[in-house]
């Protein structure tokens, strides 16, 4: 494995962006969480629309090429190019295949009509597709995860440091959000090591079960930094770059809102991972309905609680965007 997908501009062998000299690359934000039926898509065509309304030129990207619905979120019926263009070489320009929606400054990619045979890129289409959505003429990229901890999931989830991670508040949920915040880890941990012996005990460490006993991140820390010195520092450094933002959908109670604050706190303790509390969202029945009627729930209903708290959580990740959102005079979508 030669590239490396962490961080969000730094891909080796990327060179500069084509239009480097006239804007900036998107920021972007993946949003995954193990489990599936969390709520990803649903918040990902939410947040994006909500980023779209304060201005910025939003782009949501399918990335469940196994189970691609966020097209029928925003209300296109049959879209006319997907991702699997692109993973099946009929399309090799990114841009050809962004979609309108109804929603003014949102565009999306779908993910439909994927091969069944072999529904996933391989690794090195994939440092090309993350390479191509960061030249995207855009301000912010979301993109939409599939369920699992496939390394395809993953290397999707590293290519931003502040990637999402979506949990409901059932046991099931909050183990799956763990394996995949440790997964991520310990795959852009392997990324970043250079030492060909250190990578061989992260590989070891990565199953639970290992003979040296290595159980948690800070385990792994503590035996790299026996191990190589200048490794166990690039080791603390790329932990303390490793940021995930928990968010809890499905909310029924004031302990469902404290769970943030709870799998916040065992990150720390046993992963050394400062993970970050973005915010809740609330079960409401209202949820399904704009699924049904193919409408962003922040449009069908912006006052319930919902659709607040995800504004909420869209403008937290809004103040973390450079580029204030240009004037577009309407000029575009
Ligand atoms: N806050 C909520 N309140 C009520 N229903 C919700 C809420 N969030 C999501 N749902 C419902 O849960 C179901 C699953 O949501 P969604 O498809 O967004 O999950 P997902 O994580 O993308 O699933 P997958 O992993 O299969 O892609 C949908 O029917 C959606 O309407
Ligand atoms: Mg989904």
């Amino acid at each position: 494995m030669s590239a490396k997908l962490g961080g969000t501009t730094s891909l080796p062998g990327a060179g500069p962006p084509r239009a480097a000299a006239v804007r900036s690359s998107p920021r972007l934000i993946p949003v995954g969480g193990g489990k599936g039926g969390v709520g990803k898509t649903f918040l990902v065509t939410n947040l994006a629309t909500c980023l779209a309304r304060m201005g910025y030129r939003v782009v949501a990207v399918d990335g469940d090429l196994e189970g691609a619905n966020l097209h029928t979120c925003v209300g296109i019926q049959q879209p006319r190019v997907s991702l699997a263009d692109y993973v099946a070489h009929r399309e090799e320009d990114i841009a050809k295949l962004l979609l309108d929606t109804p929603i003014r400054n949102l565009r999306i990619i779908a993910a439909t009509r994927g091969n069944l045979a072999t529904p996933q890129p391989g690794h090195g289409r994939r440092v090309q597709l993350m390479r191509d959505l960061q030249r995207l003429d855009a301000d912010i990229v979301l993109l939409d995860l599939g369920a699992g901890t496939h390394p395809a999931v993953m290397d999707y989830f590293m290519v931003g440091e502040e990637g999402i991670v979506v949990i409901a508040p059932e046991p099931t949920s909050v183990e799956n959000a763990y394996s995949f915040i440790r997964a991520a880890f310990y795959r852009r941990l392997r990324l970043a090591m250079a030492s060909h012996d250190v990578r061989r005990v992260i590989t070891m460490a990565m199953d639970e079960r290992n003979e040296r006993g290595i159980r948690t991140p800070l385990d792994l820390m503590k035996e790299i930094q026996a191990l190589d010195s200048a490794e166990g520092r690039r080791f603390v450094d790329t932990m303390r770059a490793f940021r995930p933002r928990l968010l809890i959908n499905e909310v029924r109670s004031a302990d469902d809102v404290k769970l943030g604050f709870s799998i916040r706190s065992v990150c720390r303790r046993y992963f050394g991972i400062e993970a970050e509390y973005l915010g809740y969202v609330n079960h409401d029945d209202r949820v399904r309905r704009s699924v049904r009627d193919r409408r962003p729930l922040v449009d069908l209903d912006p006052s319930c609680d919902a659709a607040v708290y995800i504004g909420r959580m869209a403008r937290k990740l809004a103040a973390r965007t450079q580029a204030p959102p240009s004037d577009r005079g309407g000029a575009r979508r």
